[in-house]
């Protein structure tokens, strides 16, 4: 970070860093947070393709549903206007699973993990700071790639958010995704997401909300879509622009040099030997 005065733009909460976004008083409230059963929750490291899982979903209902800011963006009222929304809930999250209100895991509501290449994840975040006034100044690649491996970004480590998740990914109330299998083959994986929901979506419809959820088409919407106020799955900006980048597999190898990959595989090795992945 390249300028002290920027500090004021993050502080720390049980070890994680937030923006100031996130009030103190907010990020105390989660512990006793009132669920519904119906609530679905979408869960993510920031930068792993939460809008596009949103895009997708919120095109999956026919009924009256509604994508909240992330559960840990806002002021105390956030959770108030949470608690008097009458509409099905789908509430995005950047929250590590010990830091979820216990009431969601209570309750079995159903959660929705995306992850995404670390790599690629930190790319991403880095153009994400660089770009957004609301995030501290980083001047470098080299610079943040620093703090993406300490952990010393929104959010925390990458290691610990997965680690903490994928604890509980065989449990029957959580979907884990992965970007590069939307990538792959769209169809396949909104087929599994129906099936997780239980919603009644036929084949052709599925077809049609994959085209209309592709990078470009998206791009497209969310640009034309960059003044409303009711579109919130990312509370950090309201320039849609810096959400919806480049959108493909592997850019990492433009921005890792051998060295730095070296680093970053060590790290990977050790932090993730008891990990699946
Ligand atoms: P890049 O910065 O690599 O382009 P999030 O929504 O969690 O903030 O993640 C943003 C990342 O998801 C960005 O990655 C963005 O381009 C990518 N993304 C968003 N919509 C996408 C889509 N429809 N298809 C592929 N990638 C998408």
């Amino acid at each position: 970070m390249s300028n002290s005065g920027e500090a004021e733009l993050l502080h720390t909460f049980k070890g994680i860093p937030f923006t100031t976004r996130s009030s103190p008083e907010l990020l105390k409230s989660l512990d006793t947070f009132d669920a519904r059963e119906d609530d679905v929750l979408l869960v993510s490291y920031p930068k792993s393709g939460t809008h596009w899982l949103a895009g997708v979903i919120r095109k999956l209902y026919n009924t009256q549903v509604t994508i909240t800011s992330p559960i840990e963006f806002g002021d105390i009222s956030q959770l108030e206007n949470l608690n008097k929304l009458s509409s099905k809930r789908i509430i995005p999250t950047h929250l590590d699973y010990n830091m979820l209100p216990p009431n969601f895991k209570n309750k079995k509501c159903k959660m929705i993990y995306i992850t995404r290449n670390p790599k690629d994840t930190a790319v991403s975040m880095f153009h994400y700071y660089r770009d957004n006034p609301n995030l501290p100044t980083v001047d470098t690649w080299t610079a943040f790639f620093d703090l993406f491996l300490k952990g010393n970004v929104v959010c925390g480590s990458w290691f610990d958010h997965f680690l903490s998740w994928e604890e509980h990914e065989d449990e029957k109330n959580i979907l884990f995704l992965f970007y590069e299998d939307m990538k792959k083959d769209l169809p396949k994986v909104v087929k599994e997401i129906v099936l997780f929901l239980n919603l009644n979506v036929s084949d052709k419809d599925i077809q049609d909300i994959c085209e209309k959820s592709s990078f470009s088409e998206m791009k497209n919407d969310t640009e034309k879509e960059n003044s409303d106020p009711g579109n919130t799955v990312c509370a950090l900006t309201s320039d849609r622009k810096l959400v919806f980048r480049k959108g493909v597999v592997g850019d990492w190898k433009n921005y890792f040099t051998p060295k730095q990959n070296i680093r970053f595989q060590e790290m990977f090795n050790e932090k993730m030997k008891l990990s699946k992945m």
